[in-house]
This record gives structure tokens, C-alpha cells and sequence, in this order.
């Protein structure tokens, strides 16, 4: 949720930022800007609506003078309409600065400063950021940033020009993420790594109130008493082409074939001798004996799968588990406590919402632990324990790769419990990790799908509202359709358990209102049929994903899907992998921009 980086170096500034840019591109695309630091105390600010490339564009156009250090910024909107005015960066007396987050006393802040005859251009809280820090500038930046982060509340990440300090980029942030690369052509400084692994691997994160100072020759990483600190360093395990198309026409196409890959590298390191081990995670396995009911918290399709946890834990080990969305679970009083083993899943790791429920969580003494896939990010190091999805950077904005291994994950973490309380045979728990362990191999069989996926889409293409139903295990999956269907193809689409539909949602079903039906769960495949055949009966179009044989039932089909056959407990895997394709093509069909869906971005660092 916007995207944001800084360079200062022996480099022109202006590639770096705008190639940087154009990899954070994933995080907002409303409207984008720069702003580079002239030696003569002057700061060169161009901005446009639109994409990266319309910034491009207009840089060339303009061919600013060389500059050697400066900020960029994509926007995702919040305050204020996708206006150039609103567009970041925002310059206020000697400040400019870009920033990534939500001022939350932006209006109180706004009054005062109109006491002082201060007044704002533009809608956002991001100029009010900055005239508040114009207004308390005294020449010192860290003491000025300082006494204003005192008061600014809400999520921030912000980087400074001083138009009196050339040549000097100063980082703060809290909540929104911010990490830092040096190398021999300067520092560099943005949202996440994705814009910054060509540099290099091995990064920090800045932590909350301290301040980085960028320079040419380096990073100086400061508490807001003056002293340096000594960051924290990480080594990013990804390289550089996991975050390029490498021949894909979109991410999202790339990201669906990389599967099987991601779901090898996040299961086989964490089964040893035939055991689920988390020794290296260092999650204990009292962890595992110590609660009595589990709640996951998550948002979109994090939620979706925490869905299919449920589901699967209360199928396998009969062990109660809500699945609550973050956003209501922070501001619900949710119901417990020292008992209850909360799991929080984001792909990001800093989604605002989960964030905030892991916060309450901690408070009300519950344990937690997270399912994360972005190594060090503020919820990954905020929960007590963290089982690593190792996904790889997912840059389309329509989660697919992160969504099969946060399942991965879940499984991992059902067979721990099961082995941990003995819930489950020998046997059966071989059994359980053997399929765990083949899930790559079925994958990558899945995936082989992707023709005749591209044929069905036509089933969807043209319509404008549409159904999934499941039942069991194949509902959580209908959800994530629906909602990866909607978000890239613009078709207003709903997920029902299938029983539910005949309750009053019927009532839409016509002959321009097709439906996908998921049949992969034996005890209620003939009740599946009966709902196909109420459905068929109004005229709808029927799309059936299944694994079943359904040549005793050859009528109730338009179009099917024939998924590779696995145990009843793993067909969400190969069920999600028919959706994605599905939706990927509808949006193809339709025109549409896969990978960057209208008003939508990835990682939802506000509320
Ligand atoms: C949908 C999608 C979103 C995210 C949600 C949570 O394709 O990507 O629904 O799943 O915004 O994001 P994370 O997992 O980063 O917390």
C-alpha cells in the first residue's frame, strides 16, 4: 500500500527511483512521483496520475538536471482523489517527503497549523505530515523529526528531504515497513526488497523511532538521542529473478506455475525422518499441547485459507477453531485468552488489520503464532513464534502461490498437533505426511490443466454476476474463487455453501448468472447434484470442478473440470489451482490488467 524508496549515491538517482518504482508498482499505481536533491539546496519535484511509466514518461520529457540522491513514491489513494496535487511527493518550506501510511490526527494537526495561518493544498494527511514538519524544522533534522513524530499517531514511513542538508535522505517509520541495502554506488532505502535485491541481499529493517541517514557513503542507522545503533541484519534467501516475469506475461501466470516449487521449499525442510520437525522455527512443541481452541485471524485470502485450517483441524483432530477477519477480531472483543492458540496469517506480514489483531491477541495473553511469507516483517517478528511460508516475492496483486502455502503451512501445523497429542494412528499420520509430501508432484499435475481452463474461462467471460458453491473442505475454495474471480475480472461473483442457496440467494439465479460448482467431498456429492440441478433447472450455466466420476450424473455439467485424483483432505490444493487459472483467464479474456486490478494493492498497511 503505496511504494516507496530513496537513493543516494555516486548513480543517477533518477534510473534508480524510477526502476525501483516500477517494482513497488504492486504496492499502489494511482499516481507516482520523485523529488532529487539539487546540490545548490534546491529539491526538483515531478509527479503525475497514472502509472510508473506515465512518471517515466514525463521525467524524460523533462530530463531534470543529474541529481545523485532522492525519493520516489507510487500512491494506493486515501485521503483524497487521484489528483498530481494529491500525488506524493508533498514539499512544505525547506521539507519534502513521500510516505506510506495513514495519519490518524491529520485533522486535529491541520487545525493547529491553521491557527499559524498554514494551510494545505492538497487532501492528504501527507501534506499535513510535511507542513507539520516544516513548521517545526530549526535547522537540526533529527530533532525535528524527533518532536514531530511525537506527534503524529497512526502508521508512517517517511523519507525526508532537507532542502538545506543536499546529498541527505532521513527514514522514520512506524507500523509501515521500511528496509535499507548499501553497497559500494551508495544507499538505498523502500518499501520492501523487492526494489532493492539487485543491490543487495543483505538488508536491514529500520526499526521504529530511530532514524536512517542516507548518504553516499552509507546508511547511519540513529536513535532519536543522536547515538548510532547497530541495525539488525537479514539475508534475503530470493534473488533478483524471482521478482521479474522471466518470459510470463503476467506475475499472477508465473506465480500459479511456481507452485510446486513453493510448496516443496515450505514443506520437505520441516519433515525430517518422516516427522513434522519446527525445530528450526524453534516453535516448541508445548505450543502445540497447551490450548484448547484455536482462533485464525487473517484477511481476503489469507482468511480463505485460514478457512481450510478450520476445517481440516476440526475434521482431523476435532479441535475447535473460529476463523475470524481481522478487521472485526481487533474491534470485537473476541473471546480469548491464555487458553487460546491465535494464528495470524499474511503473505505481507504487515497487513494494518492483522497487525492490530496480533497486538490484541498479545494483550489478552493468548500465544501466537503466524504464518508469514515476507521473512522479518513487523507481524512475522511481533508474534511469539512464526512458521515461514517460503514463497518467494508474490508481486501480482491477486494472491495465488502465498494462498497454497499458507495451506501448506496449516497442514504442517495440523499434523504437528496430531502427533504432538497422539490424535492420530501412526498410521494415519504417515499417511497424512506422505500426502503433505507429494503435494508439489500433484501440483505440478494440476497445472497441466491450464489449456482446458483457458477454454472453459469462455463460460465466464462475458457475464457480469456468477455463483461458487462447495460444500465441506470445498467451500473455503469457492470463497477464494469468488474472490480471486472478482478482484481481477471486475464480475461481481458470490461463494455459497452450496445447501444455503435455495435460503434466498435462488432467487438471482437466471440463465445469465452461470455457476461453478466444487465437487470433491464424497459424503455430499449427490446433495451437490440436487443443488447443481435446482440451479440448472433456472437456466444457469453449470462449471463442475471435481475429482469425482460423475459419468452416473452426465447431464448436470456444461463444462468440466477434471481435477488429479488425492486424498479427500488435499483437494484444496488442486482445487485452487483450477480457480486461479480460471480467473486468470477470465481477466485475460476481458482485457483487463492481471497483475494491477483496479483500485486494489497489495499489502493493506491501513485500516
Ligand atoms: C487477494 C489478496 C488479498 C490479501 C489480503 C491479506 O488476492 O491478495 O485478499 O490476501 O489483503 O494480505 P496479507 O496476506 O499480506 O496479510
Amino acid at each position: 500500500m503505496c511504494g516507496i524508496i530513496g537513493y543516494c549515491g555516486s548513480n543517477h538517482a533518477t534510473d534508480i527511483l524510477l526502476d525501483g518504482l516500477s517494482k513497488l508498482e504492486y504496492r499502489g499505481y494511482d499516481s507516482a512521483g520523485i523529488a532529487l536533491s539539487q546540490n545548490e539546496q534546491r529539491i526538483e519535484t515531478i509527479k503525475t496520475t497514472g502509472k510508473v511509466q506515465e512518471l517515466r514518461n514525463k521525467v524524460m520529457a523533462l530530463a531534470p538536471k543529474n541529481s545523485y540522491c532522492g525519493i520516489g513514491h507510487t500512491r494506493w489513494a486515501t485521503h483524497g482523489g487521484v489528483t498530481e496535487t494529491n500525488a506524493h511527493p508533498h514539499s512544505n518550506g525547506s521539507v519534502t517527503l513521500i510516505h506510506n501510511g495513514i495519519i490518524e490526527n491529520y485533522s486535529e494537526i491541520a487545525l493547529e497549523l491553521a491557527k499559524v495561518n498554514k494551510f494545505p493544498k492538497s487532501q492528504t494527511d501527507t501534506e499535513i505530515a510535511a507542513m507539520l514538519f516544516s513548521h517545526l524544522y530549526n535547522g537540526n533534522p533529527l530533532e525535528t523529526i524527533e518532536t514531530a513524530c511525537a506527534k503524529l499517531e497512526g502508521a508512517y514511513a517517511f523519507c525526508i528531504l532537507f532542502a538545506d542538508h543536499p546529498n541527505e535522505i532521513y527514514c522514520v517509520r512506524n507500523a509501515s515497513p521500511l528496509v535499507a541495502v548499501e553497497n559500494e554506488f551508495g544507499s538505498y532505502i523502500a518499501s520492501d526488497m523487492t526494489a532493492l535485491i539487485e543491490y543487495s541481499k543483505d538488508y536491514f529493517i529500520v526499526p521504529e523511532h530511530h532514524v536512517a541517514k542516507l548518504t553516499k557513503n552509507g546508511i547511519k542507522l540513529l536513535n532519536f538521542a543522536g547515538n548510532e545503533v547497530k541495525p539488525t541484519m537479514l539475508h534475503a534467501s530470493w534473488d533478483a529473478d524471482s521478482a521479474q516475469k522471466n518470459g510470463y506475461a503476467h506475475f499472477m501466470l508465473k506465480e500459479i506455475h511456481e507452485q510446486p516449487d513453493s510448496l516443496l521449499t515450505t514443506i520437505m525442510p520441516r519433515i525430517k525422518n518422516g516427522v513434522i520437525n519446527f525445530e528450526e522455527e524453534q516453535i516448541p512443541d508445548s505450543l502445540f499441547m497447551n490450548f484448547s481452541n484455536i482462533v485464525i485471524t487473517a484477511c481476503g485470502t489469507a482468511m480463505n485459507a485460514g478457512l481450510v485450517g478450520k476445517s481440516l483441524i476440526e475434521k482431523v483432530l476435532r479441535i475447535p477453531v473460529s476463523v475470524e477477519p481481522a478487521s472485526e477480531f481487533r474491534y470485537g472483543d473476541p473471546i480469548i485468552d491464555d487458553k487460546t492458540l491465535v494464528m495470524i496469517i499474511s503473505q505481507s506480514g504487515e497487513t494494518a488489520d492483522s497487525l492490530a489483531a496480533l497486538h490484541l491477541a498479545k494483550e489478552r495473553g493468548s500465544k501466537t503464532l503466524a504464518i508469514v511469507n515476507v521473512k522479518g516483517s513487523s507481524i512475522a517478528r511481533e508474534s511469539d513464534y512464526v512458521l515461514y511460508t517460503h514463497a518467494g516475492p508474490e508481486i501480482a496483486v491477486a494472491s495465488t502461490k502465498a494462498f497454497t502455502v499458507q495451506m501448506a503451512a496449516l497442514y504442517l501445523i495440523c499434523g504437528k498437533i496430531a502427533s504432538v497429542r497422539n490424535l492420530l494412528s501412526q498410521e494415519q499420520l504417515h499417511t497424512f505426511i506422505e500426502e503433505l509430501s507429494s503435494l508439489p508432484k500433484v501440483i505440478e499435475t494440476a497445472l497441466q490443466l491450464e489449456p482446458t481452463l483457458k477454454e472453459v474461462s469462455s463460460m465466464l467471460s462475458e457475464t457480469s454476476d456468477c455463483f461458487f458453491l462447495g460444500r465441506g473442505l470445498d467451500y473455503p475454495l469457492a470463497c477464494e474463487g469468488s474472490l480471486k474471480l472478482k478482484e481481477i475480472s471486475y464480475i461481481h461473483s458470490e461463494a455459497y455453501v452450496a445447501g444455503e442457496l435455495k435460503h434466498g440467494p435462488i432467487a438471482l439465479i437466471t440463465d445469465q448468472v452461470p455457476v461453478v460448482a466444487i465437487v470433491t467431498n464424497t459424503i455430499t456429492v449427490p446433495k451437490m447434484i440436487s443443488n447443481i440441478r435446482e440451479v440448472k433447472a433456472r437456466g444457469s450455466k453449470i462449471l463442475v470442478i471435481t475429482d469425482q466420476d460423475m459419468s452416473a450424473y452426465p447431464d448436470v455439467a456444461d463444462a468440466l473440470i477434471e481435477l488429479p485424483k488425492t486424498d479427500e483432505l488435499f483437494t484444496p490444493f488442486t482445487i485452487s489451482v483450477a480457480v486461479q487459472f480460471l480467473s486468470y483467464y477470465v481477466s485475460l479474456h476481458r482485457g483487463l490488467d492481471v497483475d494491477q486490478p483496479r483500485n486494489l494493492a497489495k499489502s493493506v498497511t491501513v485500516e
